[in-house]
This record gives C-alpha cells, structure tokens and sequence, in this order.
C-alpha cells in the first residue's frame, strides 16, 4: 500500500481543484525526508554529534516533558530534554527555545502539539474532513493546522490520528477518518503531506489498534486477528509513512495481551524493520510508566527498560527514561547501541527538519500568519464539502423562496468558541460568525430570522427555556435546531453506552416537531447518532462533524442553497446503538439475511441494515450512473483494474458527486468481504450535464493477508459496484489470471 500511496497521491490531489484562495506570505519550508547525498551527509553529522555527546545528553534526547506537569526550562540548557510540549504562547515558546543556546551541544528542540483540526483557525474535526472525501481539502486543513503552529514557534504535531474507527461508542472517532481502510490510506498520507508541507514533523497514532477497543471503551484491551491487523489496522500506518511522516506514536492500549508500548514485535519488528520506518517512535502521554498498570512491569526501572528495548524512542511525559535509562545501561540490561539507535533517530529527524540551520525564532512575527484571510477562506472550503445531507424530505432543503421566517433553535448555533484540543489561550481567536447572522446575511432583509437557544447552554445538556424555543418556532415558517454532545463529551475518554441525543436535547425536538413546522436538524456531533427516533419526523437532517471556524457560514449556503452539499458518511450510521459494531465491509455468513426468517441472521428486535450507509450524503441534485465499462474482462495480478462510468446530474443544479467504486471477491480461500471500497473520486457535474469518470486500481489491492501475515492475490472472479455510496448497484465482473 505504501508505494501505491505514494504514487497516487499526487494524482489525487492534483484532481481535485482548489478554491483560489487570498494572497497569503509565503508560509515555511515543506518538511520532507532527504534523499541520496544530502541524507548521506545527515547521517555524518549525526556520527560526529553522538561521538560528543554523553550518555546524559543522549537520554536528554528521548525525554519529552510538557508544560506545567512539573516541567522546568533550565532542563534544555541542560541538555536534559530534547523535545517539549503543549507550549502556545509565542514570548514563552521563544523563551523555552532561547534555552538552547545555553546548552552544550546546542541541540535544537522539537516542541510538539495536538494541532488536530487546527490552530487559529479551525477546520472540521477531521472525520469531517474525511467526509468530504476529497484529499485536496484534507490536506488543505492540515496545511493551514500546521502552518498557524508553525507561526507562533511550534514544529512538531501529534496528528493525525490514523486509526480505524468502526465503533461509535469510542469517543475518538472525530479524530479519525472513519471506517474504511481505503479512504483512511489516502486520508491519512494527505494529512501527513499537508502537515509537514506547512512546517510541522507529523506524528502518526497510534500504533497500532488503539480505535477498536472492547466494547468502545477508550483504552479498554482490543483484539485483532494477525489478517485484520494487515488487512485493515496497519494499511494506514504504511500510508503514513509512505507519505513521510517523521514520527509515529505507540497506543495506550493492549493488543492481544501486549501493551502496545512494551511490544517489541510490532514497534521494532513491523514498524522498524518491516516497515523500515527511519523515523523516531514517541510513547503516548506516561504509556510507558503505564505498563505498570498493564501488569507488564513491576516498576518505572522495568517499565523504562521493556518500552525502550521494545524500541519505543522516545518517552512522553512518564519520566521513567529520564530517571532509569542511565541505570538501565550501566547494569548492561540496555545495550548501549540501542541507546544510540535511538538518539540518532531524534537527531535524523531534526536534522532533516532543519532545525540545526534555522534562524532563531521570532515571537514578533506569529500574528502575521494567524486566523488570515486565506486560513478562513480555507477553512469554509473545507467546511462546505464537510457537511453530509442526511435527509431532505420533499426538498425541504434549500429553503423555497415563500420562506419568510426562520427560527433558529439551539445554543450551538451562536456560542463563539470552537471547541479545541489543545488549550491555546492567550493566542489572536477567530471568533465564528453566528448561524442566524449568517443566514440572514444570505437571506437579506425580506427574511426574518428569529433564535432561541431552547437549552440552558451551549453545550448542550441542560434543559433551557422550552416553551420560549416553541413560540418561537411557532412564529415562524421553518424551524432550523442545532443539536449536538455535550462538551465534555468529545474526544478522549469520552466513550458512550448510548448513542441517542441526550434526552433534554429529545425533549427539545420532539416539542419542536409537534409545532408542525417544518423541522430542519443540524447535527453538531463527532460521532454516528442514532437517528431512528426521529429521522422520519423531521423535514431535513444536515450531518456536521464540527466544521471549525467557518462552519456556520457553509451551513447556512447550504440551507440556502448557495452550496449543493457533497458530503458523504465516513461511518456506517446505526439504527440502535446495539447494531454496534457496524461497518459495510463485513463478510457474507453462511446464514445471510434473505427473507426475514429467523434462522438467518440479523436481529430479533431491529432490522440488519444500518440507518444511513457507509458513503451516504445526499445532494440538491440528483445524480445517475450507467454505461459501466471495465477496460478487459480479464487483469494479470500484476496489473491495474481500470474502467470508466457515466455519472449524469439528471435533474437540480450543478453539484459534486463521489464516485465510489466497490470490489468483492467471489470465492476465495478465505471468506472475504461483501464488498471493499477501492477507488472513489469527487467530480463536478453541470446541471443537466454528464461526465464520464475514469476509474482504476492496482489488482494488488485486491489481496488480503492470512493469519500468518503472508498475503496473497487469488485468481477467479470479482464483482465491481459503483455508485454513491455502499449499497451501490451498478455492477460488472472482471476475472484475475
Ligand atoms: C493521547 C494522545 C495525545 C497525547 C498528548 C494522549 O492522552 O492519547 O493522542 O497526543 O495525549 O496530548
């Protein structure tokens, strides 16, 4: 997959345009790995340092220490960190730098952060990224993350987050890209470009398995067989690295019965060796000490020693390396070379950073690239491919012209605070424009629009005054709600036994509902809700996974229709939290769901099928696909699949449509799934227009590995399906020689 990613790539994003976006300072050098002479040289120059350094300074190298937690800045003239984190002021960011030069070696620092879906200026959180299923805009949102961390001094990123998301319970999924292992590759190789193209070292997370814990439950123990591993877990870890990223950071949690920190055979044996990964692994936040709690060390002395010689480089915030690396060595229980691996390691990536030729920061100049005309302008493109048209009974959607009033429900819509990952107080803040200001912007003066926020607050899950959220809606021809988590229910640690809308949120709808207005729902969720309960009641359901700064803006053009929505499902959406997991690709049984009947399989209680399917995302347009043409009946293994298709918008204005295209493997020596995503392509199609879509993938692709790890390509026969989205069924079937 590795060099498949990279080779296309380039491809994909070169065919997606790109909005013309404001003039904008040129930005900072793009990150890359050097190549031939020029690596040959760094290499060199990391001889010479590690024959200076003492095994104190080389130790200093692989501690990574945050701000406050004990931290003090005298520890860089020391030589004592190599690395820091979650600084954001720019005066304190010079500050800790400035400490280099009072160092020795005069090793310059990395100073990490999780800059997930931005900085300054926010972009959907990144499975709304992945909804737009166009990897332009994905790596556009990165670019302009990094760009803005990159302004106030900040270098290196703890993003993206690859890991595969098929559980809605598990909170983290809004960091993810969703479910598939495709769009995840391609998203997370464009992520990593996007990144290190606007100056921050990624850190791809976390190795390996961390998104499919138990029950959802965030840092619960997981299993996965040796072929799902390949076929599905470690796929975008090779995109990842395939696309350069500089480090790569370990799970918190168990795989198989092995704390994923103390795992020699994945961190060294895969990433290392099989992966010839030339970057440095960082541990999660104290997952090194944390192999104590996991029973794999009886101490911090152990801990250190299991997690370095299971090849984990450097150790983040968890001190054991700092205090027992040293003993460790002395007592010849860690081999001095290992230490070296290591530090070069941390060196070869600051080297090809060009941290040791920089010119010294100046805080002076980080305003100039915050929250600028063209991160916005950014950011709204980002925000309008984002948002995925769940339901759009009888066009509810965009608003006729006979609209004359609109009442905005819900404290979401208005609250100007974006929600973040990192604290960045003190730092310039756009504040989002608010969704009934935008809407009457759009609308202008002959269109009333009206807010109540229904609930106590913005976040969500206190009742509010909802008899003055109905009188409104009662006023008014169209109700538009904003319903969403709570706050403190997004992210880590935030895994959920029920997927339904809390149930002051409920209240609040079905009384809106019972107005008999027609009801438009906007989602301001970071995960699938179960909808059931109300779907079919309301006129629209507009899914927003956090769209950042600009998002208000993208959602009223939507209701408005100055936007024709694009967006698609990342993630199967379920009728009941208990269909959980649920994702498309999953394998025929020997009892398949055929007639309802009871010895087939399903549930008792629900039906099999999910609410909205994997891919799903309506459109104002409608949009037909036929004349599906393989290019030969027949590929060799060696070869590429291609085809084409005609996709027309038969009726609405001009809009974008994902192609996706399907594979399943008829008969094989395992049983292999119903089907796999392995191409998709938004396109642009004029209203009334047509295009023909041009498709292709390697027959490589195609392959699965067994429970050994071997993979394998099987001749026989495949079906192809394309259309927009998982239920596609235009169908074709080509043959492997
Ligand atoms: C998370 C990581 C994150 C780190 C630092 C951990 O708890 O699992 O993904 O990078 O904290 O904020």
């Amino acid at each position: 997959m590795t060099a498949l990613i990279r080779r296309l790539l380039p491809l994909l994003l070169a065919l997606t345009p790109l909005p013309a976006l404001a003039q904008q300072p040129a930005g900072p050098p793009a990150l890359a790995w050097k190549t031939g002479a020029e690596a040959r040289a760094i290499e060199r120059r990391i001889d010479a340092l590690l024959a200076r350094m003492t095994m104190a300074e080389k130790i200093g190298q692989l501690n990574l220490f945050g701000r406050g937690d004990g931290f003090r800045p005298e520890w860089v003239a020391e030589g004592r960190t190599g690395a820091v984190m979650n600084f954001t002021a720019p005066a304190e960011i010079a500050a800790v730098r400035a400490r280099v030069a009072e160092s020795r070696l005069k090793i310059p620092l990395i100073l990490g952060l999780d800059a997930i879906n931005g900085f300054a200026t926010y972009f959907p959180q990144p499975i709304g990224q992945a909804s737009t299923f166009n990897p332009r805009l994905v790596e556009l949102a990165s670019y302009w993350s990094a760009r803005e961390a990159r302004a106030v001094g900040i270098n290196w990123t703890f993003a993206p987050m690859i890991d595969m998301t098929r559980d809605a319970r598990w909170g983290r999924n809004m960091e993810g890209a969703g479910e598939d292992v495709h769009l995840a590759s391609v998203v997370a190789a464009a992520r990593v470009v996007g990144y290190q193209r606007g100056g921050l070292a990624t850190t791809a997370k976390h190795f390996v398995g961390y998104g499919a814990p138990e029950g959802g439950r965030d840092y619960n123990s997981v299993w996965i067989p040796v072929s799902q591993l390949w076929d599905y877990q470690l796929p975008p870890f090779r995109a990842a690295i395939g696309a350069g990223t500089f480090s790569v950071m370990t799970s918190l949690s168990a795989m198989n019965g092995i704390a994923a920190t103390g795992d020699r055979d994945l961190v060294t044996g895969i990433l290392k060796q099989r992966f010839g990964f030339r970057g440095f692994v960082v541990s999660d936040f104290d997952s090194v000490r944390e192999l104590i709690n996991h029973g794999m060390a009886a101490d911090r002395a152990e801990a250190a020693r299991k997690a370095f010689l299971a090849g984990v480089d450097m150790d983040m915030m968890s001190g054991a390396y700092d205090a027992h690396l040293a003993d460790e060595i002395r007592a010849g229980r860690v081999p001095a070379a290992a230490l070296d691996d290591a530090v070069r390691r941390v060196l070869r990536v600051k080297f090809h950073m060009g941290l040791f030729d920089e010119p010294p920061f100046d805080p002076a100049t980080a305003a100039r690239d915050l929250a600028t005309p063209a991160s916005r302008e950014a950011s709204l493109a980002v925000a309008r491919e984002s948002i995925v048209m769940l339901r759009n009974h009888e066009q509810a959607l965009p608003l006729r012209s006979s609209v004359r009033s609109i009442a905005v429900v819900g404290g979401a819509a208005t609250h100007q605070e974006d929600w973040q990952y990192s604290d960045n107080a003190g730092l310039p803040r756009v504040r989002p424009p608010k969704l009934p200001d935008e809407l009457s912007r759009l609308l202008g003066p002959d269109v009333s629009v009206s807010f109540a926020p229904g609930l106590a607050t913005h976040c969500n899950l206190a009742a509010g005054d909802t008899a003055g959220a109905v009188r409104t809606a009662e006023a008014a021809d169209v109700v538009v709600v904003m319903l969403g988590e709570d706050c403190e229910q997004i992210g880590e640690g935030t895994s959920r036994a029920h997927l339904d809308l809390p149930p002051v949120q409920q209240a609040l709808l079905d009384a809106l509902i019972t107005t008999g207005k027609p009801v438009v729902v906007i989602l301001h969720t970071t995960r699938p809700f179960v909808l059931t309960r109300f779907e079919g009641r309301v006129a629209a359901i507009l899914q927003a996974f956090h769209l950042g700064t600009e998002g208000r803006t993208a959602l009223a053009e939507v209701i408005t229709g100055r936007t024709n929505p694009s967006g698609k499902l990342p993630m199967t959406f379920p009728r009941a939290t208990g269909q959980v997991p649920i994702y498309y690709d999953r394998l025929p049984t020997g009892r398949p769901r055929l007639t309802d009947a009871r010895y087939e399989t399903g549930y008792t209680d629900e039906k099999l099928e999910p609410l909205y399917p994997f891919g799903f995302g309506l459109s104002f347009s409608r949009f037909g696909f036929d004349a599906l043409a393989l290019d030969a009946p027949r590929f060799a293994r060696t070869g590429t699949v291609s085809g084409s298709v005609r996709v027309a918008n038969t009726s609405g204005p001009a809009g974008k449509e994902v192609v996706q295209v399907y594979v399943h493997q008829r008969v094989g020596s395992r049983s292999r799934p119903l089907r796999q995503l392995r191409f998709f392509e938004k396109v642009e199609v004029a209203a009334g227009g047509e295009v023909r879509v041009r498709f292709a993938f390697p027959v490589r692709s195609l392959g699965f590995h067994d429970d050994q790890g071997r993979f394998r390509v099987e001749p026989g026969e495949y079906d192809v399906y394309v259309g927009n989205d998982s239920n596609a069924t235009l169908t074709a079937r080509f043959t492997v020689n």
